[in-house]
């Protein structure tokens, strides 16, 4: 057996499996990995993470949930055709596509689906640990980057499937990320089994855009002593995305992170509201205004506008593909709870996590540097904090969320 195929796999589990995001994880991650594009937008690829024993993307292996049919090379040509993939990509690492499409199992529910909470948490969560069996993979990390739902409908409501498949991941004993604004580990049923379970997870809402901006922005008109009187912001996006957003419930979700990051760097509310507004033909390629009025010295008043115009798919990709690598590194380590250090890469992080972008990075490259102190291996028993690797005990460690706030 050669080296590279005795080396440990590490799995990974996309909900929403043929979306543009997915797709373009499992085409980005083959080409990186072949040497064919540079790790452009990967933070894991910079310095800072030699040697925290990552696992390599060659050692990743696709699979996941999908309600949709349309096959996963067939999704890559259409991102293709819309600038998102560059031409001949999708060609060139075909048979990556086509073994990730071979291992996407039916997700839910789907309408009429008859199925109760129970089965279909059954029903995703061996699909999942059949494919951590088959494949003889170390662990699996499971990532939703399924359609945004609507907001959280209360505690009387039936479980959103974002949860379901929270639970499922519980059940197989995998870390679990969440990518989009849905409830997934929120949900308070969810919240308790991730407590029981001892295991690590990350979430909610990938920052890849307006908010990471703002992440950059807030603070730097709070250190400047600068008073924000309002904060306006609109965003022009096509696509699924686009379209699932199109839905004032499911935007409301969304737009709920982006305001957030505002109230915890200014320390106020100011004034202001975030529209998404859906524009089909636009496809993957989003526009994003913001508008901020701010008082200097005397009153004097002042506008700082913003515009952001980025290739959603080709931001969020290398983001989800960082946090598959350190979710499971994190699992391996022995950590577990929600992982504050990763705040860095979401508008309405877990845990106990700064707001502002300087800190966040601060914390996850000292997390990037316990990692590498903890060495290799299984259990290490790190715990999370500003890059300080602290030796826990063995009851410590399966103790759940509370050890790491
Ligand atoms: N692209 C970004 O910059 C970015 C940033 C932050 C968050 N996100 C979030 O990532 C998610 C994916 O975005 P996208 O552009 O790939 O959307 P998309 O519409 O292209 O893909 C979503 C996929 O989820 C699938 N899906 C829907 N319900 C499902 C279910 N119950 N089970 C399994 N699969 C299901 C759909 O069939 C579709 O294939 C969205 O929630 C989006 O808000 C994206």
């Amino acid at each position: 057996m050669s080296a590279s195929l005795s080396r440990p796999r590490v799995g990974v589990w996309l909900i929403g499996a043929r979306g543009s995001v997915a797709t373009t994880v499992v085409t980005g991650c083959a080409a990186v990995a072949a040497g064919l594009h540079p790790p452009t937008g990967m933070v894991t690829e910079t310095p800072a993470f030699t040697e925290s024993g990552l696992p390599a993307l060659s050692d990743l292996v696709f699979g996941g949930h999908d309600t949709v049919d349309c096959p996963l090379p067939k999704r890559a040509e259409t991102l293709t055709a819309g600038g998102v993939l560059p031409p001949g990509i999708a060609t060139a690492v075909a048979s990556e596509l086509a073994a990730a499409e071979r291992e996407i199992r039916p997700g839910g529910p789907t309408p009429g689906d008859t199925r109760s909470e129970a089965e279909l948490i059954t029903a995703f969560a061996d699909d999942i640990r059949d494919f951590v069996h088959r494949h003889e993979l170390e662990r699996a990390v499971v990532v939703n980057v399924a359609s945004t739902e609507p907001a959280s409908q209360g505690p009387d409501a039936p479980l959103p499937a974002s949860t379901l498949y929270a639970l499922a991941a519980l059940r197989a004993g995998c870390p679990y990320v969440n990518f989009t604004p849905s409830e997934g580990m929120h949900h308070p049923a969810a919240a308790r089994e991730a407590e029981r379970s001892g295991l690590p997870y990350a979430g909610r809402d990938g920052k890849t855009g307006q908010t990471l901006l703002r992440s950059v922005l807030g603070p730097m008109f709070a250190q400047r002593a600068l008073a924000v009187r309002a904060w306006s912001g609109t965003n022009l996006l096509g696509g699924g995305d686009g379209a699932a957003l199109a839905d004032p419930a499911a935007a409301a979700a969304k737009n709920a992170g982006k305001e957030r990051v505002l109230t915890d760097t200014l320390g106020t509310t100011p004034q202001g509201e975030t529209h998404i507004d859906d524009v089909p033909a636009l496809g993957d390629w989003k526009t994003a205004w913001d508008h901020i009025a701010f008082d200097g010295f005397l009153g004097t008043r002042m506008i700082l506008q913003t515009t952001w115009q980025g290739c959603d798919s080709a931001l969020a990709a290398p983001l989800v593909l960082d946090l598959a690598r350190l979710t499971a590194r994190a699992h391996e380590s022995g950590l577990s709870g929600p992982l504050d250090a990763l705040a860095f890469y979401f508008k309405d992080p877990v845990g106990d996590a700064p707001s502002g972008l300087a800190e966040q990075y601060v914390a996850l490259t000292g997390f990037a540097r316990s990692l590498r102190e903890a060495g290799p291996g299984e259990g290490t028993g790190l715990r999370q904090g500003a890059g300080e690797g602290r030796e826990l005990g063995r009851e410590e460690r399966t103790n759940g969320m509370g050890d790491l706030r």
